[in-house]
């Protein structure tokens, strides 16, 4: 089997594995009590919140751990809206239908049972938010944008630094969600300007059930659970130790590694776009073609059921993506390919390769072998 969906999630990296273990027997005490394992727990936590905000160039008091990004995300979002608009009045949430559900059905929550107003931010043809498109939204009522870093079914990369810019000369409260980029991109605070960024820990060879949420100092949340005073009274609830262990120690691997992690990618990902493109008919890439994530490459197909294509390349040992949210038989075309502008009957044929440390010229070569007549089948199957 070729694993090709590293954007879905990705191995725990064993030196992170190992690095977990102690945490879940010999140092297993709660992080709040007194006593000596609690400090030894404690002890963990702060030094994972350390290495975390070193990596973000941020303040160690920053950092709140959570389950999950969709966690940091709401977090963010409800947290920030609901206390803007009780401090402010503020009322409007910017955001586009290219984020993430975590993202765009916690604003629609917002909107629906909240009484928030909401707008969303157009993106061009690449799915990308321009400081343009936010420059047209912000009004003195804005309570909060969020825009995310790099698209995790398109692979766009957005011009966060200039839409936190914007944000802020309009007294704005910034969100990004960074699950996706984190694996290759830049996540310095003080060059990307956000309030708030959300990352998740399986996303980059961490374990499952774990993210983060940066808080830029000052920027106040709704706490989004409440009981214990946890996670500097945001985020109540005992912490998961050896995931935060785990966490901090994936991302400092990510930052050390991540120059020869692109190297190893990018060339296999460039090479599966062009030949793609050359040799499957009726094929065009989606996103952006130079300003996506570095392992990343996405297309439509016309007149071909992306699921149908996803279960045919399974049966021949490749794991890969569609777009298309639903597995039942029905399938209806991905929001985010929709927002591109692509008709039913390409954006119901959509397809994500994403690539990652185990990836070899072998598994792309056989891939590309492969992917024509299964399309062709595919295509008649459908007809
Ligand atoms: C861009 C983006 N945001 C949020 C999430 C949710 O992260 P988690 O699975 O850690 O809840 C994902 C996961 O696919 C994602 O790709």
């Amino acid at each position: 089997m070729n694993y090709l969906d590293y954007a879905a999630t990705t191995p725990v990296d064993p030196r992170v594995f190992d690095a977990m273990l102690p945490y879940f027997r010999e140092s297993f005490g709660n992080p709040s009590s007194v006593h000596r394992y609690g400090q030894k727990a404690e002890t963990a936590i702060e030094e994972a919140r350390e290495t975390v905000a070193s990596i973000l160039h941020c303040r160690a008091d920053e950092i709140i751990f959570t389950s999950c990004g969709s966690e940091s995300d709401n977090l963010a979002l409800r947290g920030a809206a609901l206390m803007r608009r009780n401090a402010s009045g503020a009322k409007w949430i910017l955001t586009s239908k290219t984020e993430h559900h975590a993202v765009s059905k916690t604003a629609l929550q917002l909107e629906k049972e909240y009484g928030f107003a909401l707008e969303w931010l157009e993106v061009n043809q690449h799915g990308m938010v321009t400081p343009e498109s936010l420059s047209k939204a912000v009004c003195n009522e804005t309570a909060l944008a969020s825009v995310m870093y790099a698209n995790n079914e398109i692979g766009t990369i957005n011009p966060i630094a200039q839409l936190a810019k914007i944000a802020k000369a309009n007294n704005i409260i910034f969100h990004t969600d960074a699950v996706q980029a984190a694996a290759y991109l830049d996540v310095n605070i003080e060059s990307l300007g956000v309030d708030l960024m959300s990352l998740g820990g399986h996303k980059f060879y961490g374990p499952k059930g774990v993210g983060a949420l940066y808080v830029r100092k000052g920027t106040k949340l709704v706490p989004h659970t409440t009981g214990g005073g946890q996670e500097y009274g945001l985020r109540a609830g005992t912490q998961n130790v050896p995931y935060i262990v785990g966490f901090a120690e994936a991302l400092r691997l990510t930052a050390e590694e991540r120059e020869q992690r692109i190297a190893h990618v990018k060339p296999l990902r460039d090479q599966i776009i062009g030949r793609v493109l050359e040799e499957v008919s009726d094929s065009k890439l989606t996103g952006h073609p130079e300003n996506r994530l570095p392992n990343h490459a996405s297309f439509v197909f016309k007149d071909v059921d992306g699921n149908l294509l996803l279960q045919m390349l399974d049966a021949s040992g490749f794991a890969c993506s569609s777009g298309s949210a639903c597995k039942t038989g029905n399938p209806e075309p991905s929001e985010v390919i929709t927002e591109l502008g692509f008709e039913r009957d390409w954006a119901l044929g959509s397809l994500r390769i994403t690539l990652g440390v185990d990836s070899t010229p072998e598994h792309i070569d056989s891939f590309l072998k492969t992917l024509p007549s299964l399309i062709n089948k595919a295509r008649t199957l459908r007809s």
